[in-house]
């Protein structure tokens, strides 16, 4: 059976009061389903609220939405990642587009979070995806080549933890979502990426994100190639990622 995640990225976004009052309202109507996982990527500081209250819910995980490479130090502002383990984290968001195209991180700096990640046995959450512009120049299957370059240097066993959330930047917050057949084809170049590492087509996990809601989450689940969401505006409601996560397939 296909295992599908649908993950819930809440930006900056929710405090503890207004997670604390997102997940006693979803939780009460929230049922276990054997195909597929529930993943929160809270704040830093609503990741204590997020793993108590879900505390319990075996098909539930919590991740953070960034983290540094360094375990500790004198790195002020920066989140280690032993610390986000501690609060309850088994996840990190890595690459975000916010990241790269506000805050100006690289592919080095990415690569840098995702070994440190999985040094920790955390599970990187690896986002990638292409501008309109670069879509418009035929780019897209390049840009996002480009970005998983920073998953080479690791071994097939290291390959299979990661998650890849593959998101158009174009489709992020802005109600344009790619069609579930654009999505299934840059969804198949990066499986068989992972498949000339030596990744087996059903280990790689490979998520689209972009616009994700009620009215398109069920042609895009059905899709053979997408094994979930990871879904920004739409996760904020508990009605809306109620009707998410609850999504029959085809
Ligand atoms: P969106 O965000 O669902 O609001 O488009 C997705 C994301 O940024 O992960």
């Amino acid at each position: 059976m296909k295992q599908l995640i649908f993950a819930a990225n809440w930006k900056m976004h929710l405090g503890p009061d207004g997670a604390r009052a997102f997940l006693t309202a979803f939780l009460e109507g929230h049922r276990r389903l054997p195909d597929r996982e529930v993943w929160f990527f809270p704040s830093a500081v609503a990741l204590e609220a997020v793993v108590s209250l879900t505390r319990g819910h075996p098909d539930i995980r919590v991740g953070v939405q960034n983290v540094y490479w360094e375990p500790k130090g004198a790195f002020t502002g920066e989140l280690g990642i032993p610390m986000a383990r501690e609060g309850g984290a088994e996840a990190s968001l890595v690459g975000h587009s916010e990241r790269r195209h506000i805050f100006g991180e690289t592919d080095a700096e990415t690569g840098n979070k995702v070994r440190a990640l999985l040094e920790h046995e955390l599970i990187p959450m690896l986002c990638v995806g292409e501008k309109i512009d670069e879509r418009e120049a035929g780019e897209t299957l390049a840009v996002v080549e480009r970005q998983l370059g920073v998953l080479q240097q690791h071994d097939a066993a290291a390959l299979a933890k990661v998650v890849i959330a593959y998101e158009p930047v174009w489709a992020i917050g802005t109600g344009k979502t790619a069609t579930p057949s654009d999505a299934s084809q840059v969804h198949a170049f990066i499986r068989g990426w992972f498949a000339d590492r030596g990744v087996a087509p059903q280990d790689a996990r490979i998520l689209y994100g972009g616009s994700v809601k009620p009215a398109n989450i069920q042609a895009l689940v059905s899709d053979a190639e997408i094994d979930g969401v990871l879904v920004g505006g739409a996760s904020l409601d508990p009605g809306a990622w109620s009707e998410i996560v609850g999504t029959k397939l085809d």
